[in-house]
């Protein structure tokens, strides 16, 4: 007994929604602890409470051995709680060291009015940077840095608070793998400085790597918390969904078609260079690659987001030799993203309209809304997918992971004939996967191709016909799913070549 941080019997609703039920939490100095647990379980809701952001309807939160109050975000960073939140908060157009001392520049003493001792605050980053082992200077502008890198930088805003315990919802959700092993690193050193760190995630192969201990909360009640050593997979999977789930890839074998899309040549403003693939009907190509390998650039090109370039692209046997969303769209490709959930969201919309209003040109007719085939498929896929019980609920109200959601019912809605589908299942539970998953193979079995960009190397090798991996702006290796290994991808991934 006697833990650092106590969370006793809390108690959270929303409307007539039982969203947290007398959970008890726990947490040490100097551990990392998980919270896991399926879309909408109230993790966020849960971390929320300890941050300030909402307030519980019952039960009290202990530390150092003392009740505290935490009516608001300022009394818990009073008390030493940060929050990293699942969406990135930093002001894009500033400087490392200009976001880390927002509204809380260390002052020159005897000075008035408050003037920033800016030499300090970049001391200061520059100092936590290094210490983190981190290559990044306090004077880079936030938005020429990865997702990442963005993440790093929250961290150190957390540091300069002096912050005991730091919160961190799905910090990996879109990073690579040789991202997550440095945010691994550096957990492990903010760690030594003795803080607590409570670390939200749903990939299950992450928290065996990082956490000390693990609580699993289901439906806001929770089924589990020990040691992670005490803990498999199997048993944590349990937890999480209430059963055990067979084939976490389900990918079926369709056969291919005629080309749907292909491309020659592409090249765009040196981030990407001389790129010829192609894709089939009911094929999934996969591409992957470390960050600022120039897959993210390729699918924006491909969409016609990125322009002009250099090369072709070929769709529905028509050569192209400038893009743009407009055209792409007419030609039935669609730009799947789920990376922030933000994007191309109407926050304060409802469900369904979020879903069919994108797609206005499909269901109107006439200036209505048809209430037939098309409206009853934005059903189907919102029960489907899980989203919610009721689509005129208000898309701000959903998690993290429903949100997400959200984004793929709508680009799935616009039935297109190539999917350029980057990062489906960031941030989303392992049984939603497994939908994603089974809309992905219905989308072939239709006649769909599927362009997967994804940095989640199990879901790359147990989705894909082909695995594309790109190297500094090319394609450096392309295998066929049954060659393809771990650690063949991060070879080529990493910059090795054919010998
Ligand atoms: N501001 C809000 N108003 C109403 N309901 C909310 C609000 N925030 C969360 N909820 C509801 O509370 C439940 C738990 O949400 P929470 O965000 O805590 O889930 P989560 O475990 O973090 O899920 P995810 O993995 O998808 O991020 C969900 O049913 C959600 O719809
Ligand atoms: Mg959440």
């Amino acid at each position: 007994m006697g833990h650092f941080l106590e969370m006793r019997k809390i108690s959270k609703r929303f409307n007539d929604n039982m969203v947290l039920s007398e959970v008890d939490f726990a947490a040490d100095k100097a551990q990392v602890h998980a919270i896991i647990g399926e879309n909408g379980a109230g993790k966020s809701t849960l971390m929320k409470i300890l941050s300030g952001l909402f307030l519980p309807d019952s039960g009290e939160i202990w530390m150092d051995g003392e009740p505290i109050s935490i009516q608001n975000p300022k009394q818990a960073q009073e008390h030493g709680i940060a929050m990293i939140y699942q969406e990135i908060r930093l002001f894009p157009d500033l400087n490392i060291a200009e976001n880390v001392f927002m509204r809380r520049e260390p002052l020159r003493t005897m000075r008035w009015p408050r003037l920033i001792d800016w030499d300090q605050a970049y001391r200061e980053t520059e100092k936590l940077l290094q210490y983190l082992g981190l290559p990044l200077h306090a004077r880079a502008i936030v938005k020429t840095l990865t997702i990442a890198q963005q993440k790093f930088v929250e961290m150190i805003k957390a540091l300069s608070h002096d912050a005991k315990i730091i919160i961190m919802d799905e910090p990996t959700a879109a990073l690579t793998e040789q991202e997550i092993e440095l945010l691994f690193k550096v957990i492990k050193d903010v760690k030594k400085l003795g803080v607590s760190i409570i670390y939200i995630s749903h990939r299950i192969e992450e928290i065996q790597q990082i956490a000390d201990k693990v609580t699993v909360l289901r439906d806001g009640e929770v089924t589990q918390s020990a040691l992670s050593s005490e803990l498999d997979m199997t048993a944590l999977i349990q937890a999480m969904v209430g059963r055990q789930l067979e084939d976490r890839y389900p990918k079926l074998k369709v056969k291919h078609g005629k080309e749907a899309l292909r491309v020659e040549k592409l090249g765009f403003n040196g981030r990407i260079r001389n790129i010829s693939l192609e894709v089939k009907k009911g094929e999934i190509l996969g591409i992957t690659g470390l960050s600022g390998s120039g897959r993210r650039t390729l699918a924006k090109v491909l969409f016609g987001i990125h322009g002009p370039y250099e090369g072709e692209i070929h769709m529905n046997g028509k050569a192209f030799k400038a893009m743009s969303p407009h055209i792409a769209k007419s030609h039935g490709l669609c730009y799947v993203t789920g990376i922030t959930s933000e994007e191309g969201l109407i926050m304060n919309a409802s469900i369904s309209e979020n879903i069919v209003l994108p797609n206005l040109d499909r269901v109107s007719h006439a200036g209505f809304l048809s209430t037939g085939r098309e409206s009853e498929y934005a059903r189907d896929l919102i029960d489907r997918l899980e989203i919610s019980a009721d689509e005129k609920e208000i898309v701000q109200s959903l998690s993290g992971g429903k949100q997400k959601k959200v984004i793929l019912a709508k680009w799935l809605f616009a039935s297109a004939k190539v999917l350029i589908m980057e990062e489906p299942t960031a941030g989303i539970d392992i049984a939603s996967k497994l939908d994603i998953y089974n809309i992905m193979n219905e989308l072939v079995l239709s006649g769909a191709s599927i362009i997967m960009i994804s940095s989640d190397l199990p879901e790359i090798m147990g989705m894909s016909d082909r695995i594309a991996v790109m190297y500094n702006g090319q394609i450096r290796k392309t295998f066929l799913k049954e060659e393809a290994t771990q650690a063949g991808i991060l070879y080529f991934a990493s910059g090795g070549k054919d010998t």
